[in-house]
């Protein structure tokens, strides 16, 4: 197999784009899509400050590790969620975005430090609230509440994670299976900043195949870890990756049409807010981040005893 584009031997073949390419020529390809895909969904420009939240995992530090060659200022968010499993998982994680952003001069990487600021750990809350087999969607609103609390403390215009279109997909697929069309609705490229508590968030690999940030992360020896949380461990997420790779292999592709072809039916109009879920939104009594609660937001009541 040789690179499309200068004949040199290939190192990936992208069978839905119908193209191979060599190591150079791939790193070029990522760059230039990855701009693409800021330009085509509007995220964001070479003025604005961007927080990219790092979990030392490969998308993540690709991406800072691209917006920084594209040239945008980025800077990193570390949320330590206090996750041992035997694997030290968020001290192993920590060490790597850190050492990433050592690598580079003027980016600054801010680390939240969960059990320090709130006096528990992921496992801990999940513990006492008696979901510790499953800590993930505790962990979850924590990192989201996180994420927002300091883009906005930190005057950043847009918070930009690293999920790819196999993270992007399964969510969908959980999503339209459960037919839940709140978070369908929120579910796209750009959740746009409301003025009023939530930071603009973006996703710009949400385009990119897994394997292609992980050859990315390979080609451009970033260190990451490799270990997955430990307790993603039989994730439903997991189970409908697995559904749907099965599907992309007998059909290369689907996975993206799948994806964007949801972002054009809701651009026809599929899902649109109703005027009442907008109204339902107020401040949060403690935080003053926005919720539909009456009083305290969900990451507010997961402190009270
Ligand atoms: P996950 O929810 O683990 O699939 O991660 C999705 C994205 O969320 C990652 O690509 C990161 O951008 C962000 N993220 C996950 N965990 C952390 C963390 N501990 N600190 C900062 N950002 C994170
Ligand atoms: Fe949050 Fe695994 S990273 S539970
Ligand atoms: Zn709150």
């Amino acid at each position: 197999m040789r690179c499309r584009k200068c004949g040199a031997p290939a190192v990936i073949n992208l069978r839905h784009h119908k193209l191979a390419l060599c190591a150079e020529d791939f790193q070029t390809w990522f760059v230039d899509q990855t701009q693409r895909s800021i330009r085509k969904y509007e995220m964001f420009t070479h003025d604005d400050r961007i927080l990219v939240a790092v979990s030392g995992g490969k998308d993540s530090l690709a991406l800072w590790d691209v917006l920084l060659r594209l040239g945008y200022q980025a800077d990193g968010l570390y949320i330590d969620l206090g996750i041992d499993g035997g694997l030290r998982y968020s001290e192993q994680s920590k060490a790597k975005a850190l050492a990433f952003a050592g690598q580079h001069d003027q980016v600054r990487l801010m680390v939240v430090d969960i059990p320090g600021r709130y006096g528990e750990s992921v496992p801990d809350v999940a513990r006492r609230r008696r979901q510790q087999q499953r800590p993930c969607a505790i962990c979850g609103l924590i990192k989201r509440h996180e994420m927002n609390r300091i883009a906005l403390a930190e005057g950043y215009q847009v918070l930009a994670t690293g999920h790819n279109l196999d993270d992007e997909v399964a969510v969908l697929f959980g999503n339209v299976l459960h037919w839940q069309v709140g978070y369908l609705q929120r579910q796209g490229p750009v959740l746009p900043a409301d003025g009023e508590g939530l930071a603009q968030k973006v996703k710009p690999f949400c385009r990119f195949y897994e394997r292609e940030t992980a050859a990315y992360t390979l080609i451009r020896g970033l260190d990451y870890i490799y270990e997955e949380c430990p307790f993603s461990l039989g994730a439903t997420s997991l189970k409908h990756k697995e559904t749907l790779t099965q599907l992309e292999h007998e059909a290369p592709g689907t996975k993206l049409h799948f994806y964007l072809s949801f972002l054009k039916a809701k651009r026809q109009g599929l899902l649109c807010p109703s005027e009442a879920s907008a109204e339902m939104l107020h401040p949060c009594q403690v935080c003053g981040q926005p919720t539909i609660a009456p009083a305290l937001c969900a990451f507010c009541r997961l402190w009270q005893s």
